[in-house]
């Protein structure tokens, strides 16, 4: 039953609705055994992770599974993977403790909170410092996202986003806590221009003022920042105009930035352009309804490792969390793992760099080889997309190529750019169709490039030979 959904899942032969569920099944438990809630749970169908869970069964490797699925849809970063497992396996960070036997502070451990306070504080340059009282840590950011849903939403309320964007978290905050995630649409003005999909206060104001006209509570702004999928980093001055909308119709402001620190560095050009700016750096015009979210899955390739935190000046929040702590933590042995890692990043040694060298020294830091190996890639992705005929929009940061396939469709539509996805998937290469990110405009792709160079570099001739097989057809 599972294999054969994951086999309809992963040839597109399930019949979806628009937002990729099937939306009869949803409410509907056939044997009665769920409640109406776990039915709802057992029945979401979330693109992302059904697909994740495609690419997973039948991976690509280059000499025992040749033919498998290059994932390059799954916003993972592996291109720090070797310098972080040479320092996680020193003894100092994963070694075990017999107190790891023993509860704990689910929400953070002093040790980690200390090693969160420090290593936030150095680069987020929080405007007033942290507390500890101002931290919870839960097991990953999307446990965060159901966290503050719980918290702070009732059924029905309504979250705004900006849309295209990172899809799971509509699954995130709807899912359980019962919000509703309605889109704040960004416009495609022309393709590739960074006129493109741009974010305006005012645009926020007027939507909040029309969805209470439409007498919908809305409850919270969740703003993806640096953004997922675009690649965006946005200026203090748009920051601060959005967060004083929020606080004039006394709505919560939520800055998911678990791509904080996945800025693109270039050693030969140095950006001319602004830095990335925490909220947190900022000041906050409603200290009681701002809310930060960072994570261990991006700026350090973690995933796995299931560290997710929320900074917040609420004190009403943070005791609501803190008790829900004790559903959604992480091991302690993570905590202390984490803790290790985020007091000791500027000394991870880099093997393959001689240490006597004075940029080695430069280098060596983590964070800035991490930022221009991001960079690189990026760049060379993008290169190998234009060389394709596809148009790139030009990202600044997190781990995707956002690019438009317009030029090899013939029709404009959502239909046929999922036609493509099917295409792309049959040629053994996943990547996530900008409709299923709720893009407005079809015709957009989603690709993660952080990924082993040899996959992406396979993945991108796979992409190639589909396109040139478009060009052909719609010449
Ligand atoms: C914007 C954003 N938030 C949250 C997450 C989930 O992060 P975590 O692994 O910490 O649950 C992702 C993962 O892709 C993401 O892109």
């Amino acid at each position: 039953m599972l294999l054969e959904r994951r086999r309809q899942v992963c040839h597109g032969t399930r019949k979806r609705d628009k937002m990729g569920e099937s939306a009869k099944d949803r409410r509907q438990d056939p044997a009665g055994v769920l409640s109406r809630r776990g039915a709802i749970t057992a029945n979401y169908e979330d693109f992302l992770t059904q697909y994740l869970t495609c690419a997973s069964a039948n991976p690509y490797h280059p000499v025992t599974n040749p033919e498998g699925i290059i994932n390059l849809g799954t916003a993972v970063n592996r291109l720090m993977e070797e310098e972080l497992s040479e320092r996680l396996r020193r003894g100092d960070a994963l070694s075990y403790s017999p107190s790891y036997q023993h509860y704990y502070d689910f929400d953070g451990t002093r040790e980690l909170k200390g090693a969160l306070i420090g290593f936030l504080g150095r680069h987020f340059l929080p405007a007033k410092d942290i507390g500890e009282d101002e931290i919870v840590v839960l097991n990953g950011v999307t446990s965060c996202l159901d966290a503050l849903s719980h918290a702070l939403c009732d059924p029905g309320d309504v979250i705004i986003t900006p849309t295209p964007v990172y899809a799971r978290m509509f699954t995130d905050v709807h899912d359980r806590a019962g919000a509703a995630v309605l889109p704040l649409v960004l416009r495609q003005e022309a393709d590739s221009s960074d006129e493109s999909f741009v974010l305006r206060a005012e645009d926020l104001e007027a939507r909040v003022e029309a969805l209470h006209q439409e007498g919908r509570r809305v409850r919270a702004f969740m703003l993806v920042h640096p953004n997922n999928p675009l690649g965006d980093v946005y200026s203090p001055q748009l920051l601060s105009d959005l967060m004083d909308v929020c606080a004039r119709h006394e709505i919560h402001f939520i800055s998911d930035e678990i791509y904080a620190l996945s800025i693109f560095t270039d050693e030969d050009e140095p950006s001319s352009r602004p830095p990335f700016r925490s909220v947190l750096s900022l000041p906050h015009p409603d200290p009681d309804r701002t809310h930060v979210l960072w994570g261990l899955s991006k700026d350090f390739g973690l995933a796995g490792l299931r560290v997710g935190v929320v900074v917040s000046r609420c004190a009403e929040l943070m005791t609501c969390l803190r008790a829900i702590a004790i559903y959604k933590c992480t091991p302690q042995l993570v905590h202390h793992a984490a803790a290790a890692l985020l007091s000791d990043t500027a000394s991870i040694p880099i093997p393959s760099l001689r240490p006597s060298s004075l940029l080695s020294l430069v280098r060596r830091l983590y964070l800035r080889l991490n930022s221009e190996r991001l960079g690189r890639t990026y760049r060379h992705a993008r290169g190998r997309l234009e060389a394709m005929g596809a148009r790139v929009r030009e990202a600044r940061a997190a781990l995707f190529v956002w690019f438009s396939i317009r030029d090899f469709m013939e029709t404009d539509s959502a239909e046929e750019e999922m036609e493509i996805h099917a295409q792309l998937m049959r040629a053994g290469v996943y990547v996530v169709p900008g409709s299923k990110l709720y893009g407005s405009d079809p015709g957009w792709i989603r690709l993660i490039f952080s990924v082993r160079e040899e996959e992406l570099d396979e993945g991108l001739r796979r992409i190639e030979s589909v396109l040139k097989s478009r060009r052909k057809e719609t010449a």
